[in-house]
């Protein structure tokens, strides 16, 4: 599905990454992970690098080839070190560096953000969550946390609705629409992977077992690596701007309760 392709992978030390790395190998194609610790096994070709600040982003980028097919950006933080950085990461670092790399990415390549169950609430928070995503560069995110008042523990799932929304917002913005680079999400709900047990301490243990149970099981990073990749894939053309709720079915049971059906 991926042969001949170049695909770079962000978070590849762990978890959803790490796995994401392995099955596009598998599939075909070349391999390029970037994280900010080096891998216990080897995946290939990987950059250490940063995504937490602006010179962490352009030195990603700077060491990047001049082409490749497709970004995948899986990192990121559970929101447990705060909401500054962890918008910092989970959004300002993944658009410096998605933005950056637009003219490295091939004429019809793809980009996936891996978003979340816990961006759900985006419809309910779009004013505050279109003007973050609407600013430019990579600012200053403790300010941004002043600004919209912010607390640490909503860090992330205010991380994820940015996310989603930039997703709509960037499928048409100039510099990836005119040479038809594809920008997409996937929303994961609780997968068994190291950050799992963050989210554990940040929300509670009933919190997560009753998303969990919602399903029957919590995903593994081998569910959700192939809704990446498909996305990734010429597979996937006509797919652009959209978000793939990649949950065993939880997104449909909280919107069902959400919207009272
Ligand atoms: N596991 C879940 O339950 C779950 C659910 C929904 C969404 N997600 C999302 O999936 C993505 C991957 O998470 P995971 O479950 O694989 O977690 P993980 O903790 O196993 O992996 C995250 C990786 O991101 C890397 N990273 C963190 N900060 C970085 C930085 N500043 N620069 C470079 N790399 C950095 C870490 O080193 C790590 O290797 C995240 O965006 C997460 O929000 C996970």
């Amino acid at each position: 599905m991926l042969f001949g392709k170049t695909i770079v992978v962000t978070g590849v030390a762990s978890g959803i990454g790490r796995r994401t790395a392995e099955m596009a190998g598998q599939m075909g194609a070349t391999v390029i992970g970037i994280d900010r610790s080096p891998p216990e096994q080897s995946i290939g070709q990987v950059l250490i690098g940063d995504l937490s600040t602006p010179k962490g982003v352009a030195a990603i980028a700077d060491a990047l080839p001049e082409r490749f097919d497709g970004l995948c950006n899986v990192a990121g933080l559970s929101g447990q070190s705060g909401a500054a950085e962890t918008l910092a990461v989970n959004f300002f670092g993944l658009r410096a560096l998605t933005e950056t790399l637009a003219p490295k990415i091939r004429e019809g390549g793809s980009v996936v953000n891996v978003a979340s169950i816990a961006g759900f609430g985006w419809r309910q928070n779009a004013a505050r969550a279109a003007a973050i995503a609407r600013t430019t560069g990579f600012p200053d995110a403790a300010q941004i946390v002043a600004d919209h008042d912010i607390p640490n523990d909503a860090g992330y799932p205010v991380s994820k609705e940015i996310l989603l929304v930039w997703t709509m917002l960037a499928a048409h913005q100039a510099h990836f629409k005119n040479r038809g680079i594809r920008v997409n999400a996937v929303s994961p709900g609780p997968v068994e992977t190291p950050i799992l047990q963050q989210f554990r301490e940040v929300l509670g243990d009933a919190r997560v077992n009753a998303d969990v149970e919602a399903v029957g099981r919590a995903g593994t990073a081998e569910d959700i690596a192939p809704a990446i990749l498909f996305l990734c894939s010429d597979a996937a053309r006509w797919i652009n701007g959209t978000n793939i709720a990649t949950d065993g079915g939880l997104e449909a049971a909280v919107t069902a309760s959400a919207y009272g059906f």
